[in-house]
């Protein structure tokens, strides 16, 4: 869903904005030049930054302005309007910035300005304080952030990032969504290009699985026989797929979808395929059937659920999302599951056979958590860490999939396969491997694309006790809140984006 390149709209801001116009925590979009660009007050501060999200060219104007910091409406990126660094992803790359000049009671977008970066002032004392060898497991969303961040910080020493991936960090979510539909090109994927990880000194060693941790000797072994030395190492490995367990469920038809080369492998079937069975109405298998859909590929879903979606995001929304895949074309065999698979059919336990040359699996998975098992940290259905994502062995931190984490809010401990999450707790992770003590506070957040409609959603919310609907599902025009004892705990909407990033500040402030 990036932005299609557009004349950018609004004032020419070179032209000047009355100040009267901007009050306190306005925005405008407008444009410099061919730039979009957002001129934003803050107290008595006015600040320009580039108006197109980083991260697929969400539109910034539309967002809202927290601290000093803007949050994107699409996926909720956060830059500072200081410096445009993109301190919170999932976008990684900075915003441009421009001077304003302020006359006569008129803000003048001005040149554009060098970004800021963190200045050597403290830089020898930040450094001195650093370890010399990160080892980061793992070569997804969160070990990727972490990367990414480790040299965002200074981190003049030895990074190595070992994945048991075929392709160097990419953009997994949309395996399952425009990649996997046919409407993403091939270089939309890679969160950053090969060059990056050379420029920036990073160790990427692609399809190296690490086969044990030991913790005393400070150095992780390699399936190959190496080892690899640290000082500070991150377990990233994320979850893998539920299999099947039953007749034909390892068939060369009979695809999971994790990996890009996963994606790859479902895009080479689709090419022939005629039918195809979804097994699991999650918002993987949902979002798989979509993107069939849009290969015009005959598509039924298969799930025990009463309704799709219902115990994440209730009963309403699950009706919803059930009635715009039928709307697609897709036909849902609910309450129902499939107890074999022949060369081209799946066999329902109801007695039903459905005729597929291609069958994805959707049921859920499972964190890769044996690492860290058989190394002897703590485990609490996931790695257990602390606010600082610390494990129980000093030195060792976990993040994304695995990670369970004591979430100040609710008091709970919460393990969340969430891209952002994940993303964000690899930054967090990253700074504390350096020595600062950040806690991670961040609230949850996740989006799905179901064809053109996006539901976001922020917080987490396993039970509640009463859900409210704010404007029409059916309207695509929505907030829903989930309620415990009172309390909000997630929101979930579409097409209010700027109210589902105020509900996230409350959340924020509450916390
Ligand atoms: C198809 C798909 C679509 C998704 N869509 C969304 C979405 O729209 N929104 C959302 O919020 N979330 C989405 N998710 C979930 C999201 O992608 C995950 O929550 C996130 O990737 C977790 O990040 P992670 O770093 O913990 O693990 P991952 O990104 O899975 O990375 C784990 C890495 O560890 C490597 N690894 C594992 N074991 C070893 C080992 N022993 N040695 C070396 N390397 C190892 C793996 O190869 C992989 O590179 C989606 C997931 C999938 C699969
Ligand atoms: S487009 Fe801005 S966060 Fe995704």
């Amino acid at each position: 869903m990036a932005a299609e390149q557009s004349k950018p709209k609004g004032p020419d801001l070179t032209r000047g904005v009355p100040l009267d116009r901007l009050g306190e925590g306005a925005m405008v979009g407008g444009h410099v030049g061919e730039e979009a660009v957002l001129l934003a007050r803050r107290g008595d501060e006015l600040f320009a930054i580039g108006a197109t999200c980083s991260h697929y060219g969400g539109p910034l104007a539309e967002g809202l302005l927290v601290g000093d910091t803007v949050r994107c409406p699409w996926h909720h990126a956060c830059f500072s309007l200081r410096t445009g660094e993109a301190v919170a992803a999932p976008a990684f790359n900075p915003m441009p910035c421009w001077r304003v000049e302020r006359r006569d009671g008129t803000a003048f977008v001005r040149e554009k300005i060098e970004p800021a970066g963190k200045g050597d002032a403290g830089k020898a004392r930040r450094q001195s304080t650093h370890p010399d060898r990160v080892v980061i497991v793992g070569g997804g969303a969160a070990g990727f952030a972490a990367a990414e961040m480790l040299r965002r910080e200074d981190f003049s020493g030895q990074v190595t990032l070992l994945s048991l991936d075929d392709a160097a960090p990419y953009d997994r979510p949309n395996c399952s969504k425009d990649y996997l539909a046919g409407n993403a090109p091939e270089d939309w994927m890679p969160l950053r290009p090969l060059e990056f990880y050379k420029e920036q000194s990073i160790e990427l060693e692609l399809r190296t699985e690490v086969a044990a941790i030991d913790a005393r000797a400070r150095h992780v072994a390699l399936a190959d026989g190496r080892a690899v030395a640290f000082d500070r190492l991150l377990l990233a490995t994320g979850a893998e797929p539920v299999r099947l367990d039953i007749p034909g469920g390892d068939q060369p038809h009979v695809h999971v979808l994790r990996s890009l080369s996963d994606s790859r492998a479902i895009i080479a079937k689709a090419q022939t395929a005629r039918r195809a069975v979804v097994l699991g109405a999650s918002f993987i298998g949902l979002e798989v059937a979509a993107s069939l859909r849009a290969r015009k590929i005959e598509v039924h879903v298969v799930a025990p659920d009463r309704r799709p979606l219902e115990r994440v995001a209730g009963r309403e929304l699950g009706d919803f999302v059930r009635a715009i895949h039928e709307q697609h074309g897709v036909v849902f065999h609910l309450e129902e599951t499939a107890t074999a698979i022949g060369a081209a059919d799946v066999k329902l336990k109801g007695g039903a056979t459905l005729p597929a040359d291609l069958v994805v699996v959707g049921i859920g998975v499972r964190p890769r958590i044996q690492l860290a098992e058989r190394a002897g940290l703590k485990i609490d259905r996931g790695v257990a860490v602390n606010e600082y994502l610390e494990t129980s062995v000093p030195g060792i931190f976990a993040a994304g999939d695995i990670a369970r984490w004591p979430d100040a809010r609710s008091g709970e401990h919460l393990r969340i396969e969430h891209w952002v999450v994940a993303e964000r707790q690899g930054q967090t992770a990253a700074r504390n491997m350096l020595g600062q003590r950040q806690r991670f506070s961040d609230v949850p957040f996740f989006w799905s694309q179901h064809y053109d409609v996006p539901i976001n959603y922020i917080g987490h919310a396993e039970k509640w006790d009463r859900l409210e609907i704010e404007g029409s599902i059916e309207g695509r025009d929505c907030l829903v809140r989930y309620r415990r004892n009172g309390k909000v705990l997630a929101v979930a909407s579409i097409f209010r984006d700027v109210e589902n990033l105020k509900e996230e500040a409350a959340m924020e402030r509450a916390s």
